[in-house]
């Protein structure tokens, strides 16, 4: 499919995926795919299109059509929807919603496919999602299935709104993830599943730095990039 190198990082919310994928994309200078913010701007696309998030045909277009800019920032992927910055926007309750509702569509998954795959550019890619490994890259020379008990997710993202200032319920925000589990993991299109291939990474009990450290020797073991050790970032935040 391409001769450029490609790591993918798939597994469900609250794994740590995008802290790996940022953090590994500017270690190795390679570009990063954020699938899900690209699946949350076709929702907010909708939104400004007044197309319903059932209405495949309409978000599909919308899909094939999209003028967004994607840039790497410190912590998180911006973006620009014709012009406009819905960073903020996209990443709400209401743009998780969206991004679920079109991702189900199997023409807005088709109408994405070739634009993931223009992502795949020299040096290498980082690409974090549900379906990297499965249905986007599969060929790529790495893929890691990252996960981590839901009680261990749901905790990291109690702390993460809590220091957002957010007032949460941290049994609410389980049953939360618990039901975004089942729906992601059964749904007939691209359900999230480990690809065959795949190195699944438990985050449960790992910090940030661990796992980083853990898939850049496998990055090294496999030629992708040199040997890290002695040249990792000075962190010990938890996974997320
Ligand atoms: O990764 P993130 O939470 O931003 O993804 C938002 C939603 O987009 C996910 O809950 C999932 O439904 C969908 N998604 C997907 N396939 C991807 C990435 C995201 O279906 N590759």
């Amino acid at each position: 499919m391409t001769s450029t190198p490609v790591v993918c990082i798939d597994g469900p919310s609250g794994a740590g995926k995008g802290t790996l994928a940022m953090r590994l994309a500017k270690h190795c200078q390679w570009h990063l795919l954020d699938s899900g913010a690209l699946y949350r701007v076709v929702g907010k696309a909708c939104l400004n299109a007044d197309v319903a998030w059932t209405n495949e045909e309409g978000a599909a277009a919308i899909a094939r059509t999209l003028n967004a800019e994607f840039v790497v920032g410190d912590r998180e992927v911006h973006v620009w929807l014709d012009g406009v910055d819905v960073t903020a926007e996209i990443r709400s309750e209401l743009g998780s919603k969206g991004a679920s509702a079109v991702a189900v569509l199997p023409r807005v998954r088709e109408a994405l496919l070739a634009r993931q795959r223009e992502w795949a550019r020299f040096p290498g890619l980082i690409a974090d999602g549900r379906d990297m490994g499965t249905q986007v890259f599969p060929d790529a020379p790495l893929k890691i299935f990252l996960t981590a008990s839901a009680e261990a997710r749901a905790e990291r993202r109690y702390s993460q709104l809590l220091e957002k200032g957010e007032s949460v319920s941290l049994p609410r925000l389980l049953d939360s993830i618990r039901d975004r589990d089942a729906r992601d993991s059964s749904r007939s299109i691209s359900p999230l599943v480990a690809a065959e291939d795949a190195v699944t990474l438990d985050s449960t009990t790992l910090t940030a730095e661990q796992v980083f450290s853990q898939v850049t020797d496998l990055m090294a073991s496999r030629g992708l990039v040199g040997r890290t050790s002695g040249d990792r970032p000075d962190t010990s935040d938890s996974a997320n």
